[in-house]
C-alpha cells in the first residue's frame, strides 16, 4: 500500500473525478480541471491512495479587493474512504498552497451536513452566518451555514 498523496488534478483524473461527482459527468469534470490548471484564481486537488483518486477539494480565490480571501467550494471524500483524515489533509494541503496573500477563508456548508460542520469547526472555522434557502433542487431548498477562518490561526 501506498500512502496518501495530495497533489494538484491533472486531466488524467477526469474519469476518477466523475466518480467522485456522478452528477458533473466525465466531460465537465475535464474542463473544470483544465480551467483550474490554466487560472491562479483556482486551485483544485485531489487524494490518491494506492493509485486511486479518493478524495477531492476545489478552491477559489478572490480577485482584486477581494484577493486576500479564498473559498472552499467542493469537498469530497469516497464513502469508504470517509473518517480516516482524509479531508483534514486535503483542506490543510490547500491552505498551506494558497497565495501568501490569502488571509481569510470561506465556506458553506448545508444545515444538515454535521460532518462538515464539524470537520470545518475542528479545522478552526468559525460559523458567521446562515443562509435561508441557499441551495434549491427540483423546487426543494436547503438553508446554509456560513463558515470563517482566519488563514493563520492564533
Ligand atoms: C465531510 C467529509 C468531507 C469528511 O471527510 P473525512 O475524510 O471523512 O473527514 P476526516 O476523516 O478528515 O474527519 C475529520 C473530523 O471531521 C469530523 N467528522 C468527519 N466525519 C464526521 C461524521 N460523519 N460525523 C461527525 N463528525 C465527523 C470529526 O470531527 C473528524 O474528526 P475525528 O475523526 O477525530 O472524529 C466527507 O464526509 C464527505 O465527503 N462528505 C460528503 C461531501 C461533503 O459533505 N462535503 C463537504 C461540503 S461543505
Amino acid at each position: 500500500m501506498t500512502p496518501l498523496t495530495i497533489r494538484t488534478a491533472q486531466e488524467k483524473d477526469a474519469v476518477s473525478l466523475s466518480m467522485l461527482y456522478p452528477h458533473w459527468g466525465i466531460e465537465r469534470c475535464k474542463k473544470r480541471i483544465k480551467n483550474s490548471l490554466a487560472l491562479d484564481s483556482q486551485l483544485r486537488l485531489v487524494a490518491e491512495l494506492d493509485g486511486k483518486v479518493v478524495g477531492h477539494i476545489y478552491v477559489k480565490i478572490g480577485q482584486m479587493h477581494h484577493s486576500h480571501i479564498a473559498t472552499i467550494y467542493s469537498l469530497m471524500v469516497k464513502p469508504g474512504q470517509r473518517g480516516k483524515g482524509i479531508a483534514t489533509k486535503l483542506v490543510k494541503k490547500a491552505i498551506e498552497l494558497l497565495p501568501r496573500e490569502t488571509e481569510i477563508l470561506l465556506l458553506q456548508t448545508q444545515c444538515d451536513n454535521t460532518a462538515a460542520q464539524e470537520l470545518f469547526k475542528k479545522l478552526g472555522f468559525e460559523e458567521y452566518g446562515y443562509l435561508p434557502k441557499a441551495f434549491k433542487r427540483d423546487g426543494k431548498y436547503k438553508d446554509n451555514i456560513l463558515m470563517y477562518r482566519a488563514r493563520a490561526l492564533s
